[in-house]
């Protein structure tokens, strides 16, 4: 797989320098109306990894800009980071680990747009599937359920607490048949 040249575009490192503040701020707690969220907790082993997951060139990284302000970044990577038994799908299959929308501007919907510049971005890369767990109770999981109707994997959908932080609802996504 070739990924895209990284840019040296002085806009595009302001922006990246926006996704680690935000990435820091939701991971000191600032968590916003939505509440505790999966990965961003202070004694969470997955989260001391956000800040160097958002660089790393093999992962793939979506924005939602509003003039030159970061509203929310996305970050998702090549399925074997999260399971080294499926090396043979990591080409074709990538996981979205953390979805993040600054806390001030929570619960406008501007997770719509950002999810439309992970799609585009992921499929640019050759990915075919996406795969995520979204939290049930503050009811992400039923909005991308609804936002993904048509494309989602029936049978690779089930309920469970993959973390002790709550029930979650995973996904497998087809990107050919997602909006
Ligand atoms: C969870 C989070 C990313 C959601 O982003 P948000 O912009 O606050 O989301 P909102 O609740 O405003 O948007 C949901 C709306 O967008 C719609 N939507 C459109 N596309 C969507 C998509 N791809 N995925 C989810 N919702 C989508 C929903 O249907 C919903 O519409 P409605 O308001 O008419 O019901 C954000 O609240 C956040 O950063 N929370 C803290 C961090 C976190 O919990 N991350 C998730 C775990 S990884």
């Amino acid at each position: 797989m070739t990924l895209p040249e990284a840019t040296s575009d002085p806009k595009d490192a302001d922006i990246t320098k926006q996704v680690e503040t935000l990435a820091e701020t939701l991971f000191s707690g600032a968590l916003g109306p939505n509440g505790v969220v999966l990965g961003i907790t202070n004694n969470d082993v997955v989260a001391d990894n956000l800040r160097s997951l958002v660089t790393d060139p093999g992962n793939t990284v979506a924005t939602y800009t509003v003039g030159d302000k970061l509203v929310g970044f996305s970050v998702a990577v090549p399925i074997d980071k999260m399971d080294s038994t499926r090396s043979s799908e990591s080409q074709e299959t990538a996981y979205i680990y953390f979805t993040g929308v600054q806390p001030e501007l929570q619960g406008q919907g501007h997770v719509g747009p950002l999810m439309d510049d992970m799609y585009r971005k992921l499929r640019t890369r050759g990915y075919q599937f996406v795969e995520r767990d979204s939290m049930i109770e503050n009811g992400y999981a039923d909005n991308v359920e609804k936002a993904n109707e048509g494309a989602i994997d029936e049978g690779s959908m089930y309920d469970y607490d993959p973390w002790g932080l709550g029930m979650e609802r995973h996904f497998r996504i087809d990107l050919s048949k997602a909006p």
